[in-house]
């Protein structure tokens, strides 16, 4: 019988581009999630891709009759917990739905998990759990602190997955910090939907490209970086669904515990994306350069190294791919699904 993973937030942007990895790897694929930020659509999608079907169920994390129903009829082995609340500026407004959403839902996940007798565990995390770096590239080693709501659930579902880990042997957890993934499956069939005025950069950019934004506006221009705009990692949602593919494989290991950058290691600076989008689109992006924005770092990107040497992972694609895909998939999808 192959695997059965349960993949968490499945109709989500990156859980989307993971359940076709992880059907097209042969896996058995349980996709939970509540659309609260994402539509059905995503799922008809991922199996026309993928020429395979999965289970969908739309379920809450914080129904536990529901998860518990779920654990039973699929048996899964292994789950990958994507679903979770992300926006930053809407944390700082809402804490306690954060703080509810995505460490009372993990708490909750870990629960049935447990009682269902099912410990292997990928969750995404994030590198804002190192707030702004004193030392770049960061490595794992750095210190943890967070600077927001959203950053502050992200580090308190890691230190639940060490302390449960501590507290009960059999439990294999890989916790996987993401840069900033960016790009589409090269279909134009998925990628990131974001409700209303996206936050993101690329987002923001795809949708000055296919009209429906007048000009991107650049948040600061006076950072102490080449050319005075920050610095990130991006990173292509396939490399970074493939990682998550390398670290089931790493969890038959039996390794414990263990966290992981998944980032390129070579930082953009937001004038670069826009010349690189610019490159692999022949479209250009008009611009302003404005104040900052409160609360970003000046510089961000990956020491990948660990992942490298642990999980036999690596990124592959580079701004070219990841501006071309998700330029292809805002083209394709003018309104999102
Ligand atoms: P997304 O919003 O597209 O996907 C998350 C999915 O989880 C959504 O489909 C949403 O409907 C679902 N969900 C939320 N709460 C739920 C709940 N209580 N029960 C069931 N479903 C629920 O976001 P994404 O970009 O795909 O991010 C996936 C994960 O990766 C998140 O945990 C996010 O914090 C993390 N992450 C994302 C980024 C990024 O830049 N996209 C960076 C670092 C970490
Ligand atoms: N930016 C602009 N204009 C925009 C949007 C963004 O100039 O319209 C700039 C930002 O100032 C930043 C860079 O583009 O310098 C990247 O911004 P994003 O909002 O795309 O990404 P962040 O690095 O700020 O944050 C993202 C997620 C967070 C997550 C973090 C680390 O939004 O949830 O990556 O994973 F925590």
């Amino acid at each position: 019988m192959p695997e059965t993973v349960l993949v968490t937030g499945g109709a989500g942007y990156i859980g989307s581009h993971a359940c076709v990895a992880l059907l097209e790897a042969g896996y058995r694929v349980v996709a939970l999630d509540n659309l609260s930020n994402s539509k059905r659509e995503a799922i008809a999608r991922i199996e026309e891709i993928a020429g395979a079907s999965l289970v969908f169920e739309q379920v809450d994390l914080l129904d536990r009759a529901g998860l518990e129903a779920l654990f039973r009829n699929h048996a899964p082995n292994a789950v990958i917990h994507f679903a979770g609340l992300k926006a930053v500026g809407e944390s700082t407004e809402q804490p306690l739905r954060y703080w509810q959403n995505n460490v009372g839902g993990s708490a909750v996940l870990l629960d049935v998990m447990r009682r269902s007798g099912v410990r292997k565990l990928v969750f995404s995390s994030s590198c804002t759990v190192y707030g702004a770096p004193e030392t770049l590239p960061l490595t794992e080693e750095a210190p943890l602190q967070t600077v927001n709501p959203y950053g502050r659930t992200k580090l308190a579902v890691e230190e639940m997955l060490r302390d449960l880990h501590a507290s009960e042997p059999g439990w294999n957890i890989s916790i996987l910090r993401y840069f900033n993934p960016v790009g589409a499956h090269p279909s134009g069939m998925i990628g990131e939907d974001p409700l209303g005025i996206p936050n993101n950069l690329m987002p923001f950019i795809t949708q000055v490209a296919v009209g429906q934004r007048e000009r991107l506006s650049v948040f600061g221009g006076d950072y102490p970086t080449r050319d005075g705009t920050c610095i990130r990692d991006y990173i292509h949602v396939l490399d970074l669904v493939d990682g998550h593919l390398k670290a089931l494989q790493w969890l038959e290991g039996k390794p414990g515990i263990g966290a992981h950058n998944l980032g390129t290691g070579q930082g953009q600076t937001v004038l670069e994306v826009v010349k690189g989008f610019e490159r692999a689109t022949g479209v250009s992006i008009p611009y302003d350069i404005v104040e900052r924005r409160p609360g970003d770092a000046p510089a961000v990107f990956a020491d990948p190294a660990l992942a490298r040497r642990e999980l036999g992972w690596s990124a592959e694609l580079g701004i070219d791919a990841m501006c071309a895909d998700a330029w292809n998939w805002q083209q394709k999808n003018p309104s999102g699904y």
